[in-house]
């Protein structure tokens, strides 16, 4: 009796549940379903879905030799912010005190929350990171920091090909490039057959100063879960950069912002985003042109794309930066990997999801606000003498909004792309039990690790 009421009582609050959602189904809800629907490939917004990172069948763009499964997620979840890997630095005095983290931070849509990211060689994080300093022991060129802004690594499963140049993963934009990976000891890598986040990641490990091996393994407690995730791997090959490298990238592969109010809305619950973000919606898949290049569910390139938009990069900024400067390959993207005249200048497509608290825009961090991005893509103009005319992507022309439809725009880019709860990825802990992202003695203060 009670059980029949009680399933009478859930089917009636549905019914008036999804009644009320209809309800609330306004003109401007269609007209955006329209406009997206005509966008998409399949003719169908919901097409700009996100995949649940529980449901790893649905997850693209795996690599055939690394299929995500749980025990990789968990450990790769760790080996991320474990600041224990930290074994070669420059300096005894950085050992452990620093992870992958240091430049992925969560709260800043796991960028650096600065213009450029510091691992070794570096104090502090301040809240979340932008208070990272040189270490005064380190001559600039010393520390461990890259000529671009960091990557956001966030919707990765829709990278199948990493860093601005796209230059790691040996398939998807790569196919044809082979002439050139034996250029350099970093792209060498592309010759082992793996996807842009497996061979990203074995790179990343060695470029960082990070070590892994069954000494390290045994030490920290992790051999354990190394061999939960890895138990077809041979003993002899399973505590390696290699196997770390993988656990890192089926756990990339989960991190998905499906919180978002635009996930949300796509999924049906009309109310999530405001009238204003929808409006900005309306400008993004329609008048601005933005979904021309930014295609998919993360609002990246699918397949990736790469193009100039003049901007300025980081050695021309007005920070402090180290490790750049005007021979840097960076500078000229996609380019600098292939060597090919039609490639210079060119980026790759970023996905777009919580760029609200990244702080710094651009491949060399020219912008400080997406009000500013925006306005750049409105006015059309390049901003960066150095790059050709001719390489400047046509799309990148004035766009002729109002001040008002910029700051729709803005606030769907802002808020309607934002996932309020990435800490969701985060560990609370990790084996070693170090502070993380950073485990030097400032940002232990900084961080309220002891
Ligand atoms: C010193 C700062 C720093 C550290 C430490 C760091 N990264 Fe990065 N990461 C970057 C920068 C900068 C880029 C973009 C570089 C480029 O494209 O030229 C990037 C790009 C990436 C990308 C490419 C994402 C995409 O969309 O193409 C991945 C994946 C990544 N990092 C993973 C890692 C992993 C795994 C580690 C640890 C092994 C790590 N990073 C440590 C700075 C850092
Ligand atoms: C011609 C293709 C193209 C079009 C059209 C385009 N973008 Fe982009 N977008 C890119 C590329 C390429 C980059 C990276 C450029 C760089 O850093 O050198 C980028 C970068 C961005 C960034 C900064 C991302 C980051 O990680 O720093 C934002 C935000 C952005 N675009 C939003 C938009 C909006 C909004 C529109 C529409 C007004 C738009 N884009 C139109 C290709 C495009």
């Amino acid at each position: 009796m009670k059980k029949t009421s009680t399933v009478f009582l859930l089917l009636a609050a549905t019914v008036y549940f999804l009644s009320c959602v209809h309800e609330r189904e306004t003109s401007l809800d269609a007209s955006l379903e329209d406009m997206i629907s005509q966008r998409s490939a399949t003719g169908s917004y919901h097409e700009f879905i996100l995949p649940d990172g529980t449901d790893y069948a649905a997850l693209p763009n795996q690599d055939p030799q690394n299929p995500v499964t749980a025990a990789k997620v968990e450990l790769g979840r760790m080996l991320f912010f474990e600041t224990g890997l930290g074994l070669e630095p420059k300096y005894e005095v950085s050992k452990v005190a620093y992870s992958c983290s240091s430049c992925h931070v969560p709260q800043r849509g796991f960028t650096a929350g600065r213009f450029q990211g510091i691992a070794d060689g570096a104090l502090g994080f301040g809240l979340s990171g932008e208070g990272r300093t040189k270490h005064p022991l380190y001559q600039g060129d010393e520390v461990d920091a890259q000529g671009a802004r960091p990557l956001p690594v966030i919707n990765t499963t829709f990278v199948t090909n990493a860093l601005w140049s796209g230059a790691f993963g040996s398939f998807g934009a790569n196919v044809g490039t082979e002439g050139v990976w034996a250029q350099d000891t970093l792209v060498q890598i592309n010759f082992k057959g793996l996807f842009g986040l497996e061979a990203n990641n074995e790179r990343a490990l060695i470029v960082h100063r990070q070590v892994v091996n069954k000494a390290v393994t045994d030490s920290l407690g992790y051999t354990a879960m190394f061999d939960a995730a890895f138990p077809d791997i041979p003993v002899s090959q399973r505590y390696t950069r290699q196997t770390a490298a993988f656990a890192i990238a089926a756990y990339f592969r989960t991190i998905l912002t499906n919180e978002a109010p635009f996930q949300r809305w796509l999924k049906g619950q009309r109310p999530a985003m405001t009238d204003q973000q929808k409006r900005g919606a309306m400008l993004f898949f329609g008048k601005a042109g933005c979904v021309s290049c930014h295609n998919s569910p993360s609002l990246n390139s699918q397949p990736h794309q790469f193009f100039a938009l003049g901007v300025k990069n980081l050695y021309q900024s007005k920070y402090q930066v180290f490790r750049t400067g005007p021979e840097d390959k960076r500078n000229i993207g996609r380019g600098g990997f292939t060597g090919q005249t039609e490639d210079m200048h060119k980026f790759k497509v970023p996905q777009l999801y919580n760029m609200k608290n990244i702080g710094f825009y651009f491949h060399g961090a020219s912008k400080t606000s997406l009000r500013e991005v925006v306005a750049y893509f409105n006015d059309g103009i390049p901003e960066n003498p150095d790059v050709p005319f001719s390489q400047i992507a046509p799309q990148f022309r004035p766009l002729g909004m109002t001040n008002e439809e910029m700051d729709d725009l803005v606030e769907f880019l802002e808020n309607g792309l934002y996932d309020p709860n990435l800490a969701r990825y985060a560990p609370t802990q990790t084996m070693s039990g170090n502070c993380f992202p950073n485990n030097d003695p400032l940002s232990r203060v900084e961080m309220g690790c002891n």
